[in-house]
């Protein structure tokens, strides 16, 4: 077999398809910079396998893929295409120059979908799926394809589409659970089935992508993994289509920390995983719930005094994994306003951003910025800190230059606001019943923009009373989705900075939009 990645029974490979499959989750909108970063953070993860796109679908990601293609080393870089020449050649073309190039094609299989969707006969189909496989096999070696809505298609026909395309030279044979309907059981009875229905299974590697409609997209991904999958296809803090696709960190962990029952390897540095989670949800805007498993604020602490006496007896009294395995570092080194330079690069270090010169030098500014208005700045403070440092564009158009606010009980908030438009100072003042809804008015008299604010939401950084509000808000213009960000001790300058981030990438977009 010459696929990027070499079987092993016990080494389960993980296909990581936060930039395609997570990409589509509502109102998720990376820029190329971002998912660049995203992209060499998974690499540094030790995914084996990243999608990186859709080339197809924009130029953008078509762009995207390729720039990743080009940089990110490691990994097989994967693209999706349908089963026409135009989607595959366009994979081809954006993968190309990457160390291990994949072309990854799908059609659906299942009745409702050949007969509703595509209007096609199962003939038909197969003979699409044949045909785009060797195109694809003729462009490079690796090629996965995907039978959409597998878990309900009829098992004769699957089995007869899948060994047919492994007979035209797939090297990986992916099953999707596409609608999240399946329950473990029968997913595990799913999977022997095709073992045995399909002669040549043992030349390609077959493999899982399961959706968490029903929340049951790990469950069903392990049960698959126990009874002969060997690829899982995972999306970082499970984002993905509605629901969702079966998370990355959580199939890692289990194979992991079960790794006396389940017996599988992977090739991933689980210390990497919080970092990776805290960049894919700041990137995307979506926040993780608190009570998540693995990389939620709540996953390791104890709240109750019974089982905190006991942690503090014998952590493995209440703990199966410890936050350090995932990266969470327990040297809560706390730095502050008396911090120098090198403490400030040690600890960025430490968490995993190596800076250097020019940039050292603006991060560092930033933080002292940050500990005048905030007494002692945690690994979560300076993680955030970078984050927004590091994928904030220094280019904005619109950049928030002041405001004051008058707001209390019983009168309504007053607020104005300066901001500096390519350089050029504006400054408006507006009312409202709040404080927030005041900002807004005034941003949009200087920014005039035909935009929708969609939603906003607000979150601390850290625990006490000087805590970094994080605010996320979703601005559409048209039918397209912008994710901005504002981060600050004050949650109007917050609030402020998140809506002027999410009119900084409109304009980015288009850009004929600046007057
Ligand atoms: O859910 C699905 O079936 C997919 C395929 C394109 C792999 O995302
Ligand atoms: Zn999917």
């Amino acid at each position: 077999m010459r696929s990027g990645i070499e079987k092993n029974d016990q080494r389960i490979f993980i296909f990581d398809t936060t930039l395609r499959d997570g990409e589509q989750s509502p109102g998720v909108n990376l820029n190329s910079e971002e998912k660049l970063a995203i992209a060499q953070q998974l690499a540094r993860l030790g995914v084996d396998i990243i999608e990186a796109g859709f080339p197809i679908s924009s130029m953008g990601d078509f762009k995207s893929v390729q720039r990743i293609a080009r940089e990110v080393k490691g990994p097989v870089i994967a693209g999706l295409a349908r089963t026409n020449e135009r989607d595959i050649r366009a994979v081809f073309d954006a993968v190309k120059e990457a160390e291990k190039p994949r072309i990854h094609t799908f059609i659906a299989t299942s009745e409702i979908h050949m007969q509703k969707k595509l209007q096609k006969t199962r003939e038909e189909v197969k003979e699409m799926a044949v045909k785009a496989v060797r195109l694809a096999k003729s462009l490079v070696d690796d090629v996965e394809f995907s039978a959409e809505d597998a878990f309900r298609s009829e098992m004769p026909f699957l089995c007869e589409i899948l060994t047919a395309v492994i007979e035209a030279g797939a090297t990986v044979v992916n099953v999707p659970d596409t609608v999240g309907y399946a329950t473990p059981f029968e997913f595990a009875e799913f999977i022997k089935k095709i073992k045995q229905g399909v002669p040549n299974i043992d030349k390609a590697i077959l493999s899982v992508h399961c959706h968490n409609d029903l929340g049951m997209a790990v469950a069903n991904s392990l049960s698959a993994v126990l009874n002969g999958a060997r690829q899982v296809e995972v999306a970082v803090n499970g984002i993905g289509e509605r629901a969702g696709n079966a998370s990355l960190e959580e199939i890692v962990m289990a194979l992991y920390t079960r790794r006396n029952y389940l017996k599988f390897d992977t090739g991933i540095n689980t210390q990497e995983i919080y970092r990776t989670s805290r960049m894919v949800s700041t990137l995307t805007g979506m926040m993780i719930q608190p009570n998540k498993a693995v990389v939620g604020k709540n996953a390791f602490a104890h709240e109750a005094g019974i089982h905190q006496d006991g942690v503090l007896k014998e952590r493995e009294t209440y703990e199966i994994m410890n936050p350090e395995m995932v990266g969470i570092s327990s040297n809560k080194l706390v730095l502050g306003k008396h911090s120098g330079r090198h403490a400030f690069k040690l600890q960025l270090q430490e968490l995993g951003y190596n800076l250097e010169g020019e940039a050292l030098d603006k991060a560092f500014d930033e933080f002292k910025q940050l500990t005048d208005r905030k007494k002692e700045i945690l690994d979560e403070d300076l993680i955030m800190l970078m984050d927004s440092f590091l994928f904030g564009s220094g280019e904005d158009v619109y950049v928030l230059d002041h405001f004051q606010l008058s707001s209390g009980t019983n009168i309504s908030s007053t607020v104005t606001v300066g901001i500096k438009t390519n350089g050029v100072m504006a400054e408006e003042a507006a009312c409202a019943d709040g404080p927030i809804e005041a900002t807004y008015k005034a941003i949009e008299k200087i920014i005039n923009l035909p935009v929708k604010l969609d939603s906003y939401s607000i979150s601390a950084v850290t625990g006490g009373k000087d805590a970094q509000g994080e605010v996320v808000v979703r601005v559409s213009l048209d039918d397209r989705t912008f994710m901005g960000r504002g981060l600050s001790v004050d949650i109007i300058e917050a609030s402020a900075k998140a809506y002027i981030n999410a009119l900084n990438k409109i304009v980015r977009t288009y850009p004929e939009l600046v007057p």
